[in-house]
């Protein structure tokens, strides 16, 4: 049995099925990527062993925040104001999916009412930034486009639109609404997020509750940035599921969510 001929044709049968198929890991872009949500998003699609790019306004935060060295292009960061449209091809190219994590921060201002920096109103980050990474990645080919969003976008003048009047819910619902109509259009896979009041508690630790055009209420409309960030990693890694999904997202005490398929699924039947 164990004549010579016998072992090379074992050897070169074994050798042959156990030969790795070498496929790149596919590339995502998180832009907004040294925010609070942002970092976590980015580190979480790495540990699952995606080739992930950062983009946000300042690389010397993104050092610290993401690890990623001097944080230049060829370290995978990309130092970029969205509200340019110029500067988001090459961040894009090559890219798998996308991941939308930019956003409008209100400032609180001396007299302990609310702002934006000029040039960062909810219109010219959330709507235009937004409608500019857009465009650019359905340019470039990119094959899923997330998005985080926010929660409480159907009630005109929220408490969050009256912050600085910057009406981010408003800019945020029309982000959407180009995002859905555009990617439809091209025949690219988009997911939205809608999360409600964000935690920096660990995540993990909770029964993730999805719902549809605020009908999640208090407190079942909190989640942590950690849990946030765990649904985009797995709906990247599920894009079939999570395709062409609006959602919003919330939590409540109870027993961790470990099957996000089966999420997906529920958002799926909620929107039907
Ligand atoms: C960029 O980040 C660094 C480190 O946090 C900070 O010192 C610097 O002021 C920031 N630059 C701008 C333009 O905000
Ligand atoms: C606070 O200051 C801003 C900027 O100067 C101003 O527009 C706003 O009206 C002030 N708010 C109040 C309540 O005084
Ligand atoms: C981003 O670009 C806008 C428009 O040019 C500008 O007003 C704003 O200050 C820029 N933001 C930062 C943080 O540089
Ligand atoms: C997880 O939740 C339980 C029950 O609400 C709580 O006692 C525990 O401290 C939480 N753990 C973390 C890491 O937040």
């Amino acid at each position: 049995m164990s004549s010579p001929l016998f072992l090379l044709l074992v050897v070169a049968v074994f050798s042959c099925t156990a030969a790795p198929i070498i496929r790149p890991a596919a590339t995502v872009l998180v832009t907004g990527a040294t925010g609070r949500t942002g970092r976590l998003t980015y580190h979480g699609l790495k540990s699952v062993g995606y080739n992930v790019r950062g983009l946000d306004l300042n690389r010397t935060f993104a050092s610290s925040v993401l690890g990623c060295g001097a944080c230049t292009p060829e370290q995978g960061f990309w130092e970029a104001n969205v509200t340019h449209g110029s500067g988001l091809a090459a961040p894009m190219k090559g890219v798998d999916a996308l991941v939308i994590i930019t956003s409008s921060v209100p400032i609180k201002l001396p007299n302990g009412s609310y702002g934006f920096p000029v040039g960062g109103y909810p219109q010219d980050v959330d709507f235009v930034g937004g409608q500019n990474q857009i465009r650019a990645a359905l340019a470039a080919g990119v094959k899923h486009i997330l998005l985080c969003s926010s929660m409480g976008t159907t009630t005109p003048n929220s408490f969050l639109d009256l912050l600085g009047n910057g009406q981010i819910g408003f800019y945020k619902l029309n982000e959407e609404a180009f995002l859905m109509s555009s990617a439809a259009a091209a025949g690219v896979d988009w997911t939205i997020i809608k999360p409600g009041g964000l935690t920096d508690d660990a995540g993990g630790n909770a029964t993730l509750r999805i719902g549809s055009e605020d009908s999640l209420q208090e407190p079942t409309n909190m989640v942590t940035r950690a849990d946030l960030a765990a649904v985009f990693v797995h709906a990247v890694q599920n894009r079939a599921a999570a395709a062409n999904l609006r959602f919003d997202l919330g939590s409540s005490p109870g027993a961790a969510t470990k099957d996000f398929k089966a999420l997906f699924a529920s958002a799926r039947e909620l929107m039907a």
